[in-house]
């Protein structure tokens, strides 16, 4: 290890934005060693990585965050001086139909990082950092005005939200109580390649290809801010390098859209790519049932993350949106593996009985 001018173990690191924080760093950094450690769950895949794989500086390594004897070793095998931690439960209906196991891995999870982080740096914090990754969900939803800030108080309305918000306190609780040098960072909803279809962008790509019914839930008017996922990336690397011990930053596009309007520009750009009619997409839109507790409305006010350390999105989104598509339309084999098996079944209890 001791070429490497930093060690660090990225969690989460084969999930959608967890993919794209790995290769940004092994690309970035050849003198940082790349530890990816990933239990490799429903939404983890390897094949996410596979153009970084074979590079010099990238190790993977298959575990639970919430395994204590394995995080140890792993700190002892490559002595880490930084973690980037994405690993989680991440998506909001899952949470509504199975609480707890986003309690273990979120909550419980993170505090075993943490835990393992102090023990093994025991005080000596010179050069060390955690980075823990967040969302901007854990500030509840908002009215039709406003935007989240990094003081906006905590008010998480589902599960997944409360088990993020549980995680976050505990991390700003490490470093209060032990100096433990934090960083944590909330963001907005992220889009773009590599992004498993249960989310709204790719689970609508995946229906308009194969003609299946687009389910919106309730009238569509719920609206979410949208960041292409290389951005979140670039953000998470200015402030993992550049950020304050103990700050929090909030990461967002400004970028504001109602489901229906998206879903709307969606079935547009299909019809293009595809080349179908004009307005053949659209018809494939079915209002369903509404996801239980709704958050109306998120926006993030970046401002803090522009002024202090002079980052902002690079896309527009329409280009990032036809970026994803194209992505999706010349990635056919891996949307197929990831939609076989275990998808099937997911999909059919979660939009059957709407
Ligand atoms: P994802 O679901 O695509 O990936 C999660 C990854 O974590 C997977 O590779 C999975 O195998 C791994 N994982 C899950 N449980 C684990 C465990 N117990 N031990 C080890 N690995 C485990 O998630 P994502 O959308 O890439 O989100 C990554 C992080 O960013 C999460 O912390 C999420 O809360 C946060 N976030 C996501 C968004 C978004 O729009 N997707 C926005 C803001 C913040
Ligand atoms: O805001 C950041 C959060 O964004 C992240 O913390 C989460 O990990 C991520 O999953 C995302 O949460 P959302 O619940 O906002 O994302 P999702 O893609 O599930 O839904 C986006 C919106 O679309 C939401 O208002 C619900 C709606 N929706 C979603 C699905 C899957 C539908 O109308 N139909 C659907 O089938």
């Amino acid at each position: 290890m001791q070429n490497f001018s930093k060690k660090i173990m990225i969690t989460g690191g084969a999930g959608f934005i967890g993919s794209h924080v790995v290769r940004l760093f092994v690309n970035n950094y050849p003198d940082y060693l790349i530890v990816n450690y990933d239990a490799l769950t429903y939404a983890g895949n390897l094949n996410n990585l596979k153009d970084i794989e074979s590079s010099a500086n990238y190790r993977f390594e298959k575990g639970d965050i919430q395994d204590e004897n394995l995080v140890k070793e792993l700190f002892e095998k490559y002595q880490f001086d930084g973690v980037i931690h994405l690993a989680a439960e991440s998506h909001v209906d899952r949470s509504i139909l199975d609480p707890l196991a986003f309690v273990k891995t979120n909550v419980l999870g993170t505090v075993n990082l943490l835990n393992v982080a102090k023990n093994f740096w025991k005080n000596d914090y010179n050069g060390k950092r955690f980075y823990h990754v967040s969302t901007d969900e854990v500030y509840g939803s908002l009215g039709q005005e406003g935007f989240f800030t990094e003081t906006t108080a905590y008010d998480p309305r589902s599960p997944y939200s409360a088990s993020k918000a549980s995680s976050d306190h505990f991390v700003r609780a490490y470093h209060h109580t032990y100096g433990l040098p934090v960083v944590v960072s909330n963001c907005s909803n992220n889009y773009g390649s590599y992004h498993f279809p249960e989310k709204l962008i790719p689970l609508m790509i995946n229906n308009i290809v194969h003609s299946k019914p687009l389910p919106v839930y309730g009238k569509g008017d719920n609206i979410r801010d949208w960041l292409f996922v290389e951005d979140h990336a670039r953000a998470i690397d200015i402030i993992f390098h550049k950020g304050s011990n103990g700050d929090t930053y909030n990461i967002g596009g400004f970028n504001e859209w109602k489901n229906i309007d998206l879903v709307h520009l969606l079935c547009a750009v299909m019809d293009e790519k595809l080349n179908r009619a004009a307005g053949t997409s659209a018809k494939l839109i079915q209002f369903v049932t509404d996801r239980p507790g709704h958050d109306m409305r998120y926006a993030i006010d970046a401002t803090k993350l522009n002024k202090e350390l002079g980052w902002q999105p690079s896309l527009q989104f329409e280009e990032g949106l036809r970026k994803t598509v194209d992505w999706y339309l010349s990635n056919e084999d891996w949307i197929k593996n990831v939609t076989s098996g275990d998808y099937q079944s997911y999909y059919q209890k979660q939009y059957s009985d709407r």
